[in-house]
C-alpha cells in the first residue's frame, strides 16, 4: 500500500534550477541526486556488481553474518523496519526473512524519493511475504520519517519499536554540514527503544578506494556522463558525451572520492529549457560526486556529536567496511 507521494512533482524543477546554479558556479557541479534516473539506477546496479567496487558485496555479507544478532539485539517481538532508500530491497530481504520467522509482526516502510523503484519493489515485496505489512513512502528521508510516526500514532497494530536502515554507504555522499543535520533529523525522530543501523565504508588505501570508482569495464565513467544525457534529455541540452571525460580520484585531505566530468577541450552547451549556454575551457571539471570514507575516529565523533551511541559495530576482516547498529544516547542527567 502506499500511503504519501510528495516529492515527485517537484522533481524536473529542481534539477533545472541545481543544473542551472550548478553550472553557474566557480567550481561547477551537479548534484549527485540527479545520477539515479531509471538509465543511472540500472548503471549503479551493474557497479555494484563490478569485481573493483567492494562497498556492497562487503556490506552484504556483514549483514548475513549478523542478521541474527542485529535482532537479538533489538529485543522485541515485534518491529517496524524503516528502510531510507530502499532500492530493490535485496539486502532488506537478508533482514526481513530471519525478522518474519522469529518475529510475532514485521512492518516493513520504505522510503525513497523514486516512485517507480518503490512501486515495484513493493510489488515483489508483497508477492514473496504474505504476512508483511508493507507501507511505502515516496518522499526525502527526514519528512518522510515524521510521517511515519504521524501514521504510527494513528494505527495502533503498527509495532512502536522502530529499526531505521540506511544501507550501501550512501551516508558517505553527504557533505559533512548536511551529515551533522541529518544525524540530528534521525536522532529527533529515535525513541530510546528504536535503532539505527548504518553502512559506512572506511578508509582504507588509495590504490583499491580509486579503483573501486574508476572500474576496468567503465561502467562507473558511463554511470557518471549518464548525468549529462539526462540533461540532454531532460533539459532541452547539447552536451557532447565524447567531449567529456570521466575523472575519480582519492582526496586525501577531505578524506572523499570525488567524482568529476572533465571537459577535453574549449566548448559551450546550450540548455535549452534553462535558456542559457555555459562556457567549458578545455581540462575544466564538473564536481558530480563527492564519496566520504570514514576513519575509527572520525566515526566515534560523529556519533558522540550526534548524540547517538553504537549498540555494536560490525565488521568485515579486512576491517573495509562498517554496519553500525545504534541507538539514541539516554539522556541520564535530571533537570
Ligand atoms: C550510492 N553511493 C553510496 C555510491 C558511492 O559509492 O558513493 C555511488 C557511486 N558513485 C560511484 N560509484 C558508486
Amino acid at each position: 500500500m502506499l500511503i504519501h507521494n510528495v516529492e515527485q512533482l517537484k522533481a524536473n524543477n529542481e534539477f533545472a534550477m541545481d543544473v542551472e546554479s550548478g553550472l553557474n558556479a566557480k567550481q561547477k557541479h551537479i548534484s549527485p541526486k540527479f545520477f539515479y534516473d531509471k538509465n543511472g539506477s540500472k548503471l549503479f546496479e551493474e557497479i555494484c556488481a563490478q569485481p573493483e567496487y567492494y562497498l556492497n558485496r562487503t556490506e552484504l555479507l556483514i549483514l548475513k553474518k549478523s542478521v541474527n544478532e542485529i535482532i537479538r539485539l533489538i529485543g522485541e517481538n515485534q518491529i517496524s523496519i524503516i528502510e531510507l532508500g530502499n532500492g530493490n530491497s535485496t539486502k532488506t530481504r537478508i533482514l526481513l526473512e530471519p525478522s518474519i520467522s522469529t518475529l510475532k509482526r514485521v512492518c516493513y516502510f520504505p522510503i525513497d524519493v523514486s516512485l517507480k523503484m518503490l512501486e515495484s519493489s513493493i510489488r515483489d515485496l508483497i508477492r514473496e511475504y504474505a504476512n508483511l505489512q508493507v507501507f511505502g513512502l515516496c518522499s526525502d528521508y527526514l519528512s518522510g520519517l515524521i510521517k511515519i510516526d504521524e501514521y504510527m500514532k494513528k494505527h495502533d497494530n503498527i509495532p512502536k519499536r522502530k529499526l531505521i536502515l540506511f544501507l550501501g554507504s550512501s551516508i558517505g555522499n553527504f557533505d559533512p554540514e548536511e551529515l551533522k543535520n541529518f544525524l540530528y533529523g534521525l536522532r529527533r525522530n529515535l525513541r530510546k527503544e528504536d535503532a539505527l543501523l548504518i553502512g559506512f565504508d572506511l578508509e582504507k588505501n588509495k590504490i583499491d578506494l580509486e579503483s573501486a570508482y574508476n572500474d576496468k569495464k567503465g561502467v562507473t565513467a558511463k554511470f557518471n556522463l549518464n548525468i549529462l544525457s539526462r540533461i540532454n534529455r531532460e533539459l532541452a541540452g547539447n552536451f557532447k558525451l565524447s567531449t567529456f571525460e570521466h575523472k575519480s580520484f582519492f582526496n586525501i585531505r577531505k578524506h572523499r572520492i570525488e567524482m568529476h566530468l572533465q571537459s577535453k577541450i574549449d566548448q559551450q552547451v546550450i540548455i535549452g529549457s534553462i535558456g542559457r549556454t555555459f562556457y567549458f575551457k578545455k581540462g575544466e571539471t564538473i564536481h558530480t560526486e563527492n564519496s566520504y570514507k570514514f576513519t575509527e575516529n572520525r566515526l566515534k565523533g560523529l556519533v558522540k556529536n550526534a548524540g547517538l551511541e553504537v549498540i555494536k559495530n560490525f565488521t568485515d576482516p579486512e576491517k573495509q567496511y562498517s554496519l553500525i547498529l545504534l541507538k539514541k544516547v539516554s539522556n541520564t542527567t535530571k533537570p
